[in-house]
């Protein structure tokens, strides 16, 4: 039988990037191939977001070029997974008649079943339920490339229902993995050569609060600094409201644990902060900041921030201002708000103009590549320690690596680096990477 082709395409998280490493993984074993070129393709799956709606936007302009595709290849399988298929379900086939495939995100595992049916039948299925049990949770997908770095989904869903969010309606409630499961998946990473995990969920600081007699986060942080092999360990996203002095001490304590939190604060004016459902104050985050930096001095923030929220005024925008300057995060990632459908905030009174959030972004953004190029510009000289991930994207002589607090440094540098951590001075800093020399 002739091989088949695969392509996939992710828009959005690290979370969707992740899914579809699993979604490759499971057809790999039904006998499909990767491929880079989609005019190759015998199946193309696009895995979807829909946090924004510039995200939601991507989707149906990349689904429109897909299906030309099939005007020349006929048996060409069109498939659409993540938020966007949750969210749309059946609407999705009347928007996009030649797609062949919707499915969920708690449905992933059925992905061969589902390939397979179509395959012998021609028949459009679309199964996006949200069931209580999170099947795809389970899947244990062994790397496919030998690769340094991997993400390991610890949980699912989220419970928090911030006032701008759709994730806890598309991606269901809180569901955290069990211990062994995830300790499992490590200790086979480890064994295949991966020296770094990002343990990903949307509000990892709950880890183990919906189920019972769990270990909570710091225990299984605890747990995975004891693999052998396993050199540094990440993970995102945090809430404010869950980061416990436990978590904070850890950054002191556990040396595998990179020195490095990302951190969403949203914004820096008490009123947005309630009216979004965040449940802590500035103050309260200010505080958080201060014992982070106190168990652990040299530790990167990054965080998230929203521009226009309902009701935002002026004053809002510069307590968030303030905010920054006060605490001068080392990267910051902001949106404009975007409407999105089922979430609170629609209804809420005081919308903002698009001008006018524009505005607010564009101040926002030049503030913060002060702060990151001061942050950045203030290693320089320093020696750091660098995870080597690969060569660099713009010259094969450079190697390209993090170091603990996730900067990336480029330097020049034999392949064999790669997997091993070296000491580099930094010799000049930019906005978005460092350039280094090797001891
Ligand atoms: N509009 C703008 N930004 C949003 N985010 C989530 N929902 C929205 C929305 N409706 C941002 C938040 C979150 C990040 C992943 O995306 O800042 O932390
Ligand atoms: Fe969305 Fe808030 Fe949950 Fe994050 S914590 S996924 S912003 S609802």
């Amino acid at each position: 039988m002739d091989k088949k082709n695969l392509y996939i395409s992710t828009i959005g998280c690290q979370m969707n990037v992740h899914d579809s490493e699993q979604m490759a993984a499971l057809m790999e074993k039904e006998g499909y191939v990767c491929t880079d070129d989609v005019g190759q393709a015998d199946l193309i799956l696009l895995n979807t977001c829909s946090i924004r709606e510039k995200a939601a936007q991507k989707v149906m302009s990349t689904l429109g070029r897909y299906r030309r595709l099939k005007t020349k290849k006929a048996s060409l399988i069109i498939g659409v997974g993540g938020c966007v298929a949750q969210q749309l379900g059946e609407r999705l086939l009347l928007k996009v008649p030649d797609l062949d495939l919707v499915f969920g995100t708690h449905n992933i595992h059925r992905l061969p079943e589902f390939i397979s049916e179509i395959e012998k039948t021609g028949k459009k299925i679309v199964e996006t339920s949200l069931s209580e049990k999170t099947p795809s949770l389970g899947i244990l997908t062994p790397p496919r490339k030998s690769k340094v770095t991997a993400f390991v989904t610890i949980m699912q869903g989220c419970n928090n229902f911030c006032a701008y969010c759709v994730v806890p309606y598309l991606r269901g409630r809180e569901e955290s993995r069990p211990l062994e499961d995830i300790l499992e998946e490590i200790a086979g990473l480890a064994r295949s050569g991966v020296k770094e995990v990002t343990l990903l969920g949307q509000n990892v600081n709950s880890y183990g609060r919906s189920t019972k007699g769990a270990t909570g986060f710091v225990e299984l942080l605890s747990e995975i600094e004891k693999i052998e092999g396993i050199k540094r360990i990440r993970f995102t996203t945090s809430h404010p409201k869950d980061i416990s002095d436990s978590l904070i001490e850890a950054f002191s304590q556990l040396g595998k644990l990179c020195k490095h939190i990302h951190l969403p604060v949203q914004s820096g004016s008490d009123r947005i902060l309630s009216l979004m459902n965040r449940r802590y104050t500035k103050n309260d985050y200010l505080e958080k900041v201060e014992k982070l930096r106190r168990s652990c001095p040299e530790i990167s923030i990054s965080s998230d921030v929203i521009v226009g929220f309902p009701g935002e005024t002026d004053g809002d925008f510069q307590e968030t201002i303030d905010m920054m300057e006060e605490i001068r995060f080392d990267t910051l990632f902001s949106f404009k708000y975007s409407e999105r459908q089922g979430t609170a905030a629609l209804k809420m009174e005081g919308k903002v103009s698009e001008p006018l959030k524009k505005e607010r972004l564009r101040i926002l953004q030049s503030l913060q590549e002060l702060h990151t190029l001061e942050k950045n510009k203030a290693m320089e000289g320093h020696i750091e320690q660098v995870l080597v991930e690969g060569f660099s994207k713009n010259c094969r002589s450079d190697v390209m690596g993090r170091t603990s607090t996730n900067k990336i440094v480029n330097f020049t540098g034999h392949g064999d680096l790669v997997g091993t951590i070296v000491p580099v001075r930094i010799k000049e800093a930019y906005l978005r990477s460092l350039r280094g020399e090797m001891l």
